[in-house]
Parts: structure tokens; C-alpha cells; sequence
């Protein structure tokens, strides 16, 4: 792209639509299992939480697909358009961009059953529904392992709410299950315990720990683009309360755009370059 500008709006685009999309898809889960417990207030009859369920999850498809089109159209990474619907192809962070592409999948499997709910029939239909409870979990590990935001406090504190909310959902999704199904009730509790666990220790040694863009399989030639943007900017003297140059060499005033804890965290995208400055981790 010709200008550093629009391609950083891209980026800040694909961000943003991805971190919405997803608060919105743990919304609908919680609306749902909330229309399955057949929930109703005094002032909110139950075709209300079923209202909002559907319109929350066509919402976020459609912010899906912004998020979607602006990380293809962003030139920063190489993202094919197969790479958005074929999990593990893609150059760029293949497991943790390929988990995207098969929450992508599967949610349109999900929407195109509840669209054609009446032709095919109950029982098909809410088996493709219960999907929705692998999608969540599938689309929370990409943001973390592809995003640029998972080592951030608002980012992590906002997973925590959005794992807390889709955990009590699960739950009493589970209680309100027949009792031949106690078997099924006590995997699916004792899975939703070790899930969180999981998690904790999965981001401790992986979105969280040094090296990570690496490891998580960021193209070499991006990685060596990150390193000589922060050199340059080490060199030229700049410092994390003057001004900065970022990846895409485009200078940078902390107070505006990268603070200088955001620069440890978020600024330095997708690159973890110089140790010597302790940027990026
Ligand atoms: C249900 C499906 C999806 C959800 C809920 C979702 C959500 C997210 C979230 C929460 C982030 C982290 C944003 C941040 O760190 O601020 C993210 C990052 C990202 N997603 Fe998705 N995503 C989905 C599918 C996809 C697909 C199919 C693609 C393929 C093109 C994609 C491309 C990306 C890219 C490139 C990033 C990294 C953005 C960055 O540079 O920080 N996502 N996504």
C-alpha cells in the first residue's frame, strides 16, 4: 500500500473487528444457553433473549467479515484469500491463523443450518448448533496466537471476562441436561475446568513468553523487517518517551500512538525485535 497510514488503519481495523467479533460471539453463547434454559424476566419475555441471541451472532458475522477482508487487504502480512477458509495453509502463523479460518468454518456451517433449520430438520440442526461451543474456544486461541494485542492487560483482562461468561454459560447449559445424559454432564464439567488451566499455561509459554512471534511462525523476511525497523530506531536515538519507529518504518510519538508500555507489549507488531531494548519480548 502506498501509504504506511492506510495500511496501519488495516491493521488497527482487523484488530478491532476481531477483538468485537469475538465479545460478541461469547454474547450469543451466553443468549443461547440462556434461550435453552428458557429464561425470562418480569420485563424480558423469553422470544427477547432469542431476538437478540440471532441478531448478536449476525452482527458479528457481518464484523467477521470486515475483520476477514482488512487482514487480506492489510499488505503487512501475506494472507491469501484460501488462507481465510483452508486451515493451515497460510505462510503467516499457520496453526494460529489456520484456527481462524476453521472458526470462520464452522460458523458458517452453524448460520447456514439455522437459515435452512426448517429443510433439514431439528435434530441435524442442533447437532451443527452445538458447534458454536467448539467455534468459541477455537476463535479465543487464534486472537491470542495471531494477535497483537494478547500480551496487553485490557486484552487479557477482556479474555478472562469472556472465558467467565462462556464457563457459567457451559455450566448451566450442563445442569439443565437430561439425567441419562449425567455421563456427558460430568466430561463436559470436568473439560470446562481444565480448559481455563490449559489456557493459563498454554499463554504463559507461548503468546506470552519471549519469541513467540517465531515460534508461532511469522515468516522470516517479516521477522528481519521488525528487527531492522527497531534497530533503527535504537540507532537514531530514539527513545521510548521520545519518538519511535515502528515496523512498517513509520515514526511514532509514544503519547499519540505507542506508549512506551504498549511498545513493550502491542506497538512492535508482530516483530519481538531488539532484546537490547527489551521491546517486544
Ligand atoms: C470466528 C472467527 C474469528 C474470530 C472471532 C477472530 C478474532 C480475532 C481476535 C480476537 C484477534 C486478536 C485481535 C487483537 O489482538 O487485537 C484476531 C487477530 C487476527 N485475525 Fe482473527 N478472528 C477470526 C477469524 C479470522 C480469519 C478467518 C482470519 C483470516 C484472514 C483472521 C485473521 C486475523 C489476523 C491476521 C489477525 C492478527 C491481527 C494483528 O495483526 O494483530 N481471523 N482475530
Amino acid at each position: 500500500m502506498g501509504s504506511t497510514a492506510g495500511s496501519s488503519a488495516l491493521w488497527y481495523l482487523t484488530r478491532g473487528t476481531g477483538t468485537v467479533t469475538l465479545v460478541l460471539l461469547t454474547i450469543s453463547v451466553a443468549l443461547g444457553v440462556a434461550n435453552v434454559r428458557r429464561l425470562q424476566t418480569e420485563t424480558v419475555p423469553r422470544f427477547v433473549f432469542e431476538a437478540v441471541h440471532r441478531r448478536v451472532a449476525m452482527l458479528g458475522l457481518a464484523l467477521l467479515a470486515v475483520h476477514i477482508v482488512t487482514s487480506l487487504l492489510d499488505p503487512f502480512a501475506p494472507i491469501r484469500l484460501i488462507d481465510a477458509v483452508v486451515p493451515l495453509v497460510s505462510a503467516y502463523r499457520p496453526i494460529w491463523l489456520g484456527l481462524g479460518a476453521l472458526a470462520f468454518d464452522v460458523l458458517i456451517a452453524i448460520v447456514m443450518t439455522s437459515v435452512l433449520r426448517r429443510r433439514l430438520g431439528y435434530r441435524a440442526w442442533r447437532v451443527t448448533h452445538s458447534l458454536a461451543y467448539v467455534c468459541w474456544p477455537i476463535a479465543l486461541v487464534h486472537g491470542l496466537g495471531t494477535g497483537s494485542d494478547a500480551k496487553t492487560s485490557w486484552m487479557l483482562l477482556l479474555t478472562a471476562g469472556c472465558v467467565a461468561i462462556v464457563l457459567v454459560a457451559v455450566w448451566m447449559r450442563a445442569a439443565a441436561s437430561s439425567r441419562d445424559q449425567s455421563g456427558i454432564r460430568a466430561s463436559v464439567v470436568l473439560a470446562s475446568l481444565a480448559a481455563p488451566l490449559a489456557l493459563v499455561v498454554w499463554l504463559a509459554n507461548g503468546p506470552l513468553a519471549a519469541g513467540w512471534a517465531k515460534r508461532a511462525g511469522t515468516p522470516r523476511s517479516l521477522l528481519a523487517t521488525a528487527s531492522r525497523s527497531a534497530l533503527s530506531s535504537a540507532s537514531s536515538g530514539a527513545s521510548a518517551t521520545s519518538e519511535c519507529i515502528d515496523v512498517r518504518g513509520k515514526r511514532v510519538t509514544p503519547p499519540l500512538v505507542y506508549r512506551p508500555l504498549r511498545f513493550q507489549g502491542a506497538g512492535v507488531r508482530h516483530g519481538e525485535p531488539v532484546a537490547a531494548r527489551g521491546w517486544g519480548r
